[in-house]
């Protein structure tokens, strides 16, 4: 299947106004998801938040059953959160580690997942192990391979970490966690969405998402997985009413299903809203989505990299559509702004969001340009004339 780039420009309404080259960052809604999130809000308000979610519940349940579906996995094995990074720490906090025990993770994993590791080591005495790259710059699976013993309680590994085009090798990894009988937890905010994602083939205990990246979902919303066979060996770090019952005075009685990693409240708008984008996602088919995704990515990078002064960024043996480059003597942020100038949205992948890759790579702040499905080639060459013109400045 090849992507109606018409047809999905027609049903993104903020085509007419800008030129959204920040999928990364938060995606451009569609009609639907706006008509989804918007019908569920005006309902609210016209007949009651309870009984809004009571009339509309088909819509907002069907959350479970796309999500399952974009990743092969069960609908009893998902939560439906507020962010990739509650998703990510529901199951994180939820492993217990004792001194000495290993959390194995990559070198560009997440900020905010390195910051939860460097807590849970000052905590628990565990000491987290940073496997080092390979030559293409993805984590070394040969090296993870050999850090593998019965001192590793966990594999944490980012798939497509924030700063780059990197596509980590996550389903060689996975075949090491299953042989080895680790735990293995997948951040997939930058990946749902934007590649296929199969839970089995990459071989995951629990895997992390949100909605408003390339899942073009609102923002406020995410989702995490966990494999039924770990569900119920995992409590989680906080729980609520809509985890546990109160089955005694001093007794409670977790759910035996993903839910157990939700919040009682919710926003509902978003839930039916990301159901919406999930499933639209599912009608184009994200493996022509990654096709042309990925083909907007490498064309994007060609053309920028022909401009003087412009290094590209992205390391990887698989790069996906998160394009980044410094221009030399030009500050990323005043990049950035000259953009914003012709309607045209990028970001800024500071350093500190990867520390440790930074320090390695001596990389400066880079300009994150990422371009998704309805994105078109006259956009990206929009957006290298513009860089062209602030990299003379
Ligand atoms: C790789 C990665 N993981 C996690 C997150 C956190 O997502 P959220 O802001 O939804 O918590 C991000 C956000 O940029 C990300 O790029």
């Amino acid at each position: 299947m090849t992507i109606d780039v018409e047809r999905a420009r027609r049903e993104t309404p903020g085509c007419q106004h800008v030129t959204h080259l920040d999928n990364a960052g938060s995606s451009l809604p569609t009609q639907p998801v706006l008509d989804a999130v918007v019908g569920h809000l005006e309902l609210e308000a016209r007949i009651g938040g309870y009984e809004a979610h009571e009339r509309n519940e088909a819509a907002i349940e069907r959350f479970y059953g796309a999500t399952a579906a974009l990743i092969g996995a069960q609908p009893e094995e998902i939560a439906f959160v507020s962010s990739a990074t509650r998703a990510w720490d529901m199951a994180f906090y939820s492993f217990r580690f004792d001194p000495g025990d290993r959390i194995l993770t990559s070198v560009a994993d997440y900020i905010s997942n390195y910051l939860a590791f460097i807590q849970a080591a000052e905590r628990t005495g565990a000491e987290v192990v940073t496997v080092p790259n390979d030559e293409h710059g993805q984590v070394s699976v040969e090296r993870l391979r050999e850090l593998v013993d019965a001192r590793v309680k966990l594999i944490a590994i980012t798939h497509v970490p924030t700063n780059g085009g990197l596509v980590n090798p996550v389903s060689e990894i996975g075949a090491i966690a299953r042989e080895a009988g680790v735990p293995y937890l997948v951040d997939a905010c930058q990946s749902a969405g934007q590649l296929p994602l199969d839970v089995d083939e990459i071989g995951c205990d629990a895997l992390s998402a949100t909605g408003r990246k390339f899942l073009r979902g609102p923002r406020g919303t995410g989702f995490l997985y966990v494999r039924r066979t770990l569900l119920e060996r995992l409590e989680p770090p906080l729980v609520d009413m809509r985890a546990a019952e109160w089955v005694a005075p001093d007794r409670y009685e977790l759910r035996p299903d993903g839910r157990r990693f939700e919040e009682w409240e919710q926003d509902y708008a978003g839930k039916a809203g990301l159901a919406r984008a999930i499933d639209y996602a599912l009608e184009w088919d994200v493996g022509a989505i990654w096709s042309r995704v990925r083909a907007l990515g490498e064309r994007l990078r060609e053309q920028l990299a022909e401009l003087p002064g412009i290094t590209i960024r992205d390391v990887g043996a698989e790069r996906c559509a998160i394009v980044t480059f410094d221009v030399a003597g030009v500050p990323a942020r005043q990049i950035k702004e000259a953009l914003a100038r012709d309607a045209i949205n990028v970001t800024v992948s500071p350093t500190t969001s990867a520390v440790i890759e930074s320090i390695e790579r001596d990389l400066p702040d880079l300009v994150r340009a990422s371009p998704h499905y309805y994105n078109t080639e006259e956009e990206t060459e929009r957006l290298v004339e513009s860089v062209r013109i602030a990299a003379r400045c």
